[in-house]
């Protein structure tokens, strides 16, 4: 049942060409030049007035809202908001009638993102779910909402579910985009194109990075620290990096918004911290180099993920993994794949269970 792979949580690594065309499938239609997504469009006007909307969701899927947002303002310009459900439930949170909440699990039964759902609800909001597992608690109690369509996910560490969510969300805020003429139609037919292509473009990171990845997580076998970094849409994307690597490794692992640097963490830089990253070349670019050169005169050990033929980041860099070239708003997707591959190998050669790591439990139904 793991078709060959020594975990599930590989195994479903490498489905994400699939899972993320299947997330796709139907939906985005590129020809016609069309997005359908039922459970946006029989309630567009609701998102079009929104007040606001409020993602709410946990873990790996509250990165996944993070990186919503950034989607949703930029292209659907409705602003957005992103919590913890474990906190929005619990402070007596604004919420009226105006506003949608999107709850993001894979579970659909984490006990959290249902409690803050039902708060929503009761007050009046508009809830939209966007859920892994069909007729889970969470899908049946939201008004409306769209399936990540990425098959069972079965290692506790969430790698498929992740980037079929990111698929969501981006189809969503096209569609959104589309509706209020906030995204227009030469961009949107372009950018639709390009999506339409991702699936090719993980399988290719998947194929050119794997070998590499297994060699470089060699090197830190021992390593009892971990820094990642990104700015804009990758900043989550960085988050999520660290997440992975912590909880199946056991290695303590930060996820920081590159500038955030100076502002603190750079104080731990020294030759023995390693850190991820993730600096392709759309999306602050210059900035990005700037804080590797940072890293760089304290000496700590830089792993970049950039775009092919990228020279400045690399030059400075210990390691370098080169995804493919895409729009900013894709590159979370792209850039996930190969810090799944290498939190995977980390963690297989310190020996850990990483399909069921110690404390963990795939779905959190405990408050
Ligand atoms: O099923 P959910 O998406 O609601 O689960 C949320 C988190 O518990 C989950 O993402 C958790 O953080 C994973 N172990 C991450 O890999």
């Amino acid at each position: 049942e793991k078709g060959g792979y020594e975990h599930f949580m590989l195994k479903e690594i490498f489905e994400q060409p699939k899972s993320v065309h299947d997330t796709m499938r139907g939906r985005l239609l590129v020809d016609e030049g069309v997005i359908k997504m039922a459970g946006i469009w029989d309630h567009v006007e609701r998102f079009k007035n929104a007040n606001r909307i409020i993602i709410i969701a946990c873990g790996t899927s509250w990165h996944a809202g993070l990186i919503g947002e950034y989607l949703i303002e930029e292209y659907a310009r409705i602003p957005v908001e992103v919590e913890y459900a474990s906190e929005f439930r619990y402070r007596n949170p604004i919420i009226t009638d105006k506003d949608v909440v999107i709850a993001i699990s894979q579970s659909g039964e984490t006990a959290d993102t249902m409690a803050a759902l039902k708060l929503a609800k009761e007050k009046g909001a508009f809830i939209y779910g966007i859920c892994n597992v069909v007729d889970s608690s969470i899908a049946r109690i939201t008004d409306a909402g769209s399936y990540t369509h990425a098959g069972p996910e079965i290692g506790v560490a969430s790698t498929k579910a992740f980037t079929a969510q990111l698929t969501i969300l981006t189809l969503i805020a096209f569609k959104l985009g589309k509706h209020n003429g906030t995204l227009g139609n030469a961009e949107f037919m372009s950018l639709i194109a390009e999506l339409d292509a991702i699936p090719k473009r993980i399988e290719e990171v998947l194929s050119s990075t794997h070998e590499q990845i297994q060699q470089i997580s060699k090197d830190f076998v021992e390593t009892t620290n971990f820094l990642y970094l990104g700015r804009g849409y990758n900043y989550p994307a960085a988050l999520e990096g660290a997440l992975k690597l912590k909880e199946i490794s056991y290695i303590h692992a930060e996820g920081y918004p590159a500038a955030e640097m100076k502002h603190g963490p750079i104080a731990l830089i020294d030759e023995n911290m390693p850190i991820v990253i993730i600096a392709p070349k759309k999306g602050h670019y210059d900035k990005i180099v700037s804080n590797v050169q940072e890293i760089k005169a304290r000496k700590g050990k830089i792993i970049a993920v950039v775009n092919k033929g990228d020279r400045q980041v690399s030059e400075m860099a210990d390691y370098v993994i080169e995804i493919p070239e895409t729009s900013e708003c894709f590159s979370p997707i792209v850039a996930s794949v190969p810090l799944q591959l290498l939190a995977y190998y980390i963690a297989v050669y310190r020996g850990a269970n990483v399909d069921q790591p110690r404390n963990l439990a795939k779905s959190v139904t405990v408050e």
